[in-house]
Parts: C-alpha cells; sequence; structure tokens
C-alpha cells in the first residue's frame, strides 16, 4: 500500500475535515524554504511550518546539534534532575530576554506554555494572599491555543464554540488592528483604551493578568498593532498591579522585526510564553519565563506554595541543545539583517500587488506580509480561502490563508529568487482564482 493508503487508514490530522479535503502531499524531506514530497516535487513552505523553522529545514548546524546531544543523553526527568543542555538554554534565554525575566519553566507546545502562565498567575495571588484574584483579561479575537484555560482567554477567536460550556469566563477587551494607510488608527486606539481603562478600573482587585498577542494576533486573522497601543494597556495594566503575560508563541525569535515583541514594546511582562521558533521547529518544546518577582512568590517553607505542575518531557535534552544552538544563530549570524531584508522585498511587493489588484488591509511586519481579500467584518462568507490553499498547493507553494487574510510568513533563509516565485504565485493566484469569483478585479 501506498503512503498514502495508509495515511488514509490511520492518521487523524488537525484542522481536517477528511471527509472533503483534498489528499495532502506526502514529504519526504527538507531543505531551507524548500518541501520535497514523494514524487520529488518541490513546495516552499512561505508560512514556516506553522511559523517555526525560522533557520529553514534540515539546517545542518542544527542537525550536528540534534546528533552531538543525542550521542550524549536523550532525555532525564526534570524533577529531582538537572543536565547541561537545559541550564545553558536557560542562561542564554535570561540573558537576552529584556529586564528580569530569568526563571524559564519548559512544557512542549505554546498552548502548554499558556496554560502554565495562566496557573503560575492564579497561584501567585493565592500565594501572596490575594485568592479572589481569579479573573484574566484578554483581547478581543485573541488565540492563545488549545487546551481548555487557553481556548477560554482565546474565546474571542470564535474556533471554540462547540467547547463553550467548559470554557471560563474572561474579560474581553477591544484590540484596535491596523495596516497600511490606516488613517483613523489614532482615533480608534483613543477609543478602545478608554473603554480598556474602563474593564482595568473595575476589575483590577479581581483580576489575575492580562494576557497579549504583542504586535500580531496570529490564528485571530494576523492581526497586527502598533507597539505603542500595546504598551499603553500594558502598562495600564501593570500600573493597576495586574500581572500581564506575553504570549509571544507565534511572534518571539525574529519573527515581527525584533528577537521578542517585547523588545520591540519596551516593555517588560511578568511572565512570556515561548514556543514554535523555540527550536525552530525541531523539536516540540515551549518555555513560560517569570520573572524574579513572581518566582520568589512561589519560594516557601510549605511545599504546597511550590507550583506543582509538571510534564514528562519537560527540559528535554535534545530540544534545548537544538534551542539554544537555534537562539545562537539567530543572533551570531545576525538573523535580524535578514529578516530586514525579508521586510523590505515584502513592501515593495505589496506596492506591486495593490497597483493591480483589490486587496484590503495590506500590512507588513519583519517576516510577516499580509493582506485580505474581503473587508475585515468578520465575515468569511466564500470560499476562497479554500481555493487559493488548493491552487497554491498545486502550484508548489505552502501558503495557507487564515479565513480572508493571505499571509507570508518564511523562514528567514529564504533566497530572493525563492521569494519572488512566492510572489509571483500570488499574482497569479489572484488572477486565477479570484477574479473569476469577482474578489480581485
Ligand atoms: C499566539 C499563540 N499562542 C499559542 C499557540 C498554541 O501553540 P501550539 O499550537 O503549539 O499549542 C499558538 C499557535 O498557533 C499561537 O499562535
Amino acid at each position: 500500500m501506498s503512503y498514502l493508503e495508509r495515511d488514509r487508514l490511520h492518521c487523524w490530522h488537525p484542522m481536517t475535515q477528511h471527509q472533503t479535503e483534498p489528499d495532502p502531499p506526502v514529504i519526504i524531506s527538507g531543505s531551507g524554504a524548500a518541501l520535497f514530497d514523494e514524487n520529488g516535487n518541490e513546495i516552499l513552505d512561505m508560512i514556516s511550518s506553522w511559523w517555526t523553522c525560522v533557520h529553514g529545514h534540515s539546517n545542518p548546524d542544527l542537525n550536528q546539534a540534534l546528533k552531538d546531544q543525542v550521542d550524549q543523553l536523550e532525555h532525564v526527568m526534570f524533577a529531582g534532575f538537572t543536565h547541561p543542555p537545559a541550564i545553558n538554554f536557560s542562561q542564554k534565554l535570561a540573558e537576552v530576554l529584556p529586564g528580569d525575566l530569568n526563571r524559564v519553566f519548559y512544557s512542549d507546545n505554546g498552548s502548554t506554555s499558556v496554560e502554565i502562565a495562566l496557573k503560575i498567575a492564579y497561584q501567585y495571588w493565592r500565594n501572596k494572599g490575594q485568592s479572589h484574584r481569579t479573573k484574566f483579561i484578554a483581547f478581543e479575537k485573541a488565540y492563545h491555543g488549545e487546551t481548555v484555560g487557553a481556548m477560554s482567554v482565546g474565546k474571542g477567536c470564535g474556533f471554540f464554540h462547540d467547547f463553550d460550556g467548559l470554557l471560563f469566563d474572561v474579560e474581553a477587551i477591544p484590540y484596535v488592528p491596523t495596516w497600511n494607510g490606516d488613517e483613523d488608527i489614532y482615533a480608534k486606539e483613543k477609543s478602545a483604551l478608554k473603554k480598556i481603562k474602563k474593564v482595568i478600573e473595575e476589575n483590577k482587585d479581581k483580576t489575575a493578568a492580562l494576557i497579549v498577542e504583542p504586535l500580531m494576533q496570529g490564528a485571530g486573522g494576523l492581526r497586527f498593532s502598533r507597539p505603542e497601543f500595546i504598551k499603553a494597556v500594558t502598562d495600564m495594566a501593570q500600573e493597576n498591579d495586574i500581572l500581564v503575560i506575553f504570549d509571544e508563541v507565534a511572534v518571539g525569535f525574529g519573527r515581527c522585526g525584533a528577537l521578542f515583541a517585547c523588545e520591540k514594546i519596551g516593555v517588560v511582562p511578568d511572565l512570556i510564553c515561548l514556543s514554535k521558533g523555540l527550536t525552530s521547529g525541531y523539536l516540540p518544546m515551549a518555555a513560560t519565563v517569570a520573572t524574579e518577582d513572581v518566582y520568589n512568590v512561589f519560594l516557601s517553607d510549605d511545599p504546597d506554595r511550590a507550583f506543582l505542575h509538571s510534564h514528562t518531557f519537560t527540559a528535554n535534552p535534545l530540544a534545548c541543545a537544538v534551542g539554544l544552538k537555534s537562539l545562537e544563530m539567530l543572533i551570531e549570524n545576525k538573523m535580524m539583517d535578514k529578516v530586514s531584508h525579508i521586510e523590505k522585498r515584502h513592501r515593495e511587493f505589496l506596492i506591486e500587488l495593490q497597483k493591480h489588484h483589490r486587496i484590503f488591509m495590506p500590512r507588513v511586519m519583519g517576516s510577516v506580509l499580509a493582506f485580505n481579500i474581503q473587508d475585515d467584518d468578520g465575515a468569511y462568507k466564500n470560499n476562497a480561502g479554500e481555493a487559493l490553499r488548493n491552487w497554491f498547493f498545486e502550484n508548489g507553494l505552502n501558503i495557507r490563508p487564515l479565513g480572508n487574510a493571505v499571509y507570508l510568513m518564511p523562514p528567514f533563509c529564504i533566497t530572493d529568487t525563492q521569494l519572488s516565485r512566492a510572489y509571483d504565485g500570488i499574482i497569479k493566484a489572484m488572477t486565477e482564482v479570484l477574479n473569476p469569483m469577482n474578489l480581485a478585479a
């Protein structure tokens, strides 16, 4: 039986309606920004395999770091034991993160890193004798992952209606997306900040933390925000003694033009969630990093005041070794210069695209380019996204629109020629797929 026949019999893919979706390509290998299927076809990974592989696929230096570590130690439990890869990686993360974000708690994926941040914030107040502070504040249309706590704070993204009964209440505040040529942005921010102030003041004594996707709401539709807006909101929260959690699962490790979004915004959150780019997509790993102040609240003679949370694979040595190498490469190989170059190319392409096609909310930040094929009214009343995705696949491009938002988020090692291939593909798709639907005239 072929790979696909066996896949159809036994594999249950994420976010997939198996009854109607076409068969996926069978990927055998990868190199840089390219993936190769079982027939030798090349597919450019223009979304870094769900935003992970900042250094591209099968990078020789990351491969070597993994090989070196596997000959030494593959895994040891992290409760009651420690090991050099975790110590080295934690030290490096603390060095590159702003302020005193020094205490690294590892887990396995973005959702667990969020779940951990929520639990730490919740217990922080209990340990301080303020167990009435149980609420969370989150942005409308936020997405923070798929576990129950993460779904609760991400309720606004609209993906989780089937699970409403499982989710806890969250105070939602307005988010203000922006794009090139958005002339009303200051007025919209001013009005939102007024509402946010009211929510914060009314809830400050009951609230454990505010959770934020800084600079870019990812799965909620690639919606960018101005750093100044996020800073105004987080300052307001911190001034009112509310903990601030930055969910940098998507934007961390250079995606938006700075190593971390908090650096660009000029805020030191109390907790930061990292995953995806943490190991450049090599191994499932996440980190929730806390400030000294947060960590200290868990120190006590009483064992119950410790953070009694664990995952079997916490601080896996293979993942730590690759994560450290990936972080060193981001810094030593001046990858932020590469991101600036991608940003410049994206901007030039958007100008060209806008000359010929009707697109909404064109926007670029760091390595991320996005635009909408309909106005952002929240409605997605056609199957243009799916039609585009299928066309892109058939034309050797992994580009997966999110609702009516088309976006690129390539690995930083992408070449100029590969970028041009993706841009040409978008132009062609606008003509061949959207024009017949009257969406790109
Ligand atoms: C901002 C953000 N938080 C959390 C998650 C969840 O991460 P994971 O899919 O690794 O559980 C994602 C995933 O896309 C994300 O974009």
